[in-house]
């Protein structure tokens, strides 16, 4: 257990098809009551007994983790954990970058190491039409440069493609990208949650992206950094084909056609402090009755031991022998909900 995910809200104020359709997350959905939510001090107490377990990175996600009120007081808490070996945790964060042009300084001046920003396109009216709720890319961009101002780096940038949707903007977002430092990733369309509709034919293969992009700007594959790494590296390469650190790199996450569950370090906390062991759970394990009715934090990571140890996860390896609507049927719970 390396990589702790802890999802901050369930709201977002976007709505991208792919993981809070409109039809379904409307003007009469039921969002979290407040007292639901962990607070930041329950949210601090179960990252701290996390990472005496070896947890060595911490990410905020969401739904939109920055529409958490004062989530910069959460940041200095976590920010203040150390690892058995005395090191400052990896703290990252999730964004849509909506909100990061204004709060890009007070995040790093809280303690906060890098984001990651989701942008699908750099064409505004496919942008507008993804979000779906008319949210113009410029802002977005504004946002990621505020993000570099502050040194919220290495920034990464998470691109969602949809073969029918989007697929037309891969070319311009790696030309966009390319020699800026920041790392551009590409994700398979998954079938996380069981509301997005999710279609195969519209997987789009990161081979086959892989294959586009080398017909513009030549790719060579890179170790992976770590192990349980979700990202496959790639650089951008110089005349004589070997990697070019000006250009920068370049990464697909191939979850749907070349699954990594066998190396998985990932665990997740919902809004409201159920643990989730993979995106594709159905069920969590409630720590939040745990540090409500009085448990101590021995009996907390006893539990999270335990709840390691038991764990057989492996969705993404299953995926092709289940049935196409498994997700409806099992009611499999929402990305926004247990974090991206
Ligand atoms: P860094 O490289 O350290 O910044 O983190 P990361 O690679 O974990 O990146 P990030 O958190 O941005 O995750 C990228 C995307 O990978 C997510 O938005 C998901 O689409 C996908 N992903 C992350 N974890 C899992 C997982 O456990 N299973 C599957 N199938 N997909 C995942
Ligand atoms: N498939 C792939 N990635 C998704 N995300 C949300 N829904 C999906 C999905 N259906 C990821 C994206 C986004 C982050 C917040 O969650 O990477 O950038
Ligand atoms: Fe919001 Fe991110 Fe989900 Fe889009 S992917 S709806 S920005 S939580």
């Amino acid at each position: 257990m390396r990589d702790l995910r802890i999802s901050v809200t369930d709201r977002c104020n976007f709505r991208c098809n792919y993981c809070m359709p409109k039809e379904v997350f409307d003007k009469d959905y039921q969002y979290l009551p407040h007292k639901a939510l962990l607070s930041f001090e329950e949210i601090t107490r179960i990252a701290k007994v996390f990472a005496a377990q070896g947890v060595q990175k911490i990410r905020l996600t969401g739904g939109e983790p920055l529409l958490r009120k004062d989530l910069e007081r959460l940041i200095e808490q976590l920010a203040a954990l150390r690892t058995p070996e005395g090191l400052p945790l990896d703290l990252t964060l999730t964004t849509n970058g909506s909100l990061l042009a204004r709060k890009a300084q007070s995040l790093k001046a809280a303690g906060l190491q890098r984001v990651t920003v989701s942008l699908d396109g750099l064409d505004d009216a496919v942008f507008r039409s993804m979000n779906d709720v008319d949210f113009p890319v410029a802002d977005v961009l504004e946002g990621i440069e505020a993000a570099r101002a502050a040194g919220l780096g290495p920034i990464k940038i998470n691109m969602v493609v949809k073969r029918s949707t989007n697929a037309h903007e891969i070319m311009p977002m790696a030309r966009h990208f390319v020699g800026s430092g920041m790392v551009l990733r590409f994700i398979e369309y998954m079938d996380v949650g069981h509301t997005n509709g999710w279609r195969m034919n519209e997987v789009m293969p990161s081979s086959e992206v892989i294959k586009l992009i080398q017909t513009e700007l030549p790719l060579v594959p890179l170790e992976p950094s770590s192990p349980g790494e979700t990202a496959q590296r790639w650089a951008y390469a110089d005349a004589f084909g070997q990697p070019d650190p000006a250009l920068g790199e370049i990464g697909v996450i191939s979850s749907v056609t070349q699954a990594f569950c066998g190396d998985c370090n990932r665990a997740r906390l919902s809004t409201e402090g159920q643990l989730y062991l993979c995106l594709f759970a159905v069920r969590g394990h409630d720590l939040r009755t745990i540090i409500r009715s009085g448990g101590s934090d021995v009996e907390l990571a006893t539990s999270l031991s335990q709840i390691w140890q038991a764990r057989s996860d492996n969705y993404s390896e299953l995926r092709s022998a289940l049935p196409a609507d498994t997700g409806v049927l099992v009611r499999r719970v929402e990305m926004s909900y247990i974090g991206g």
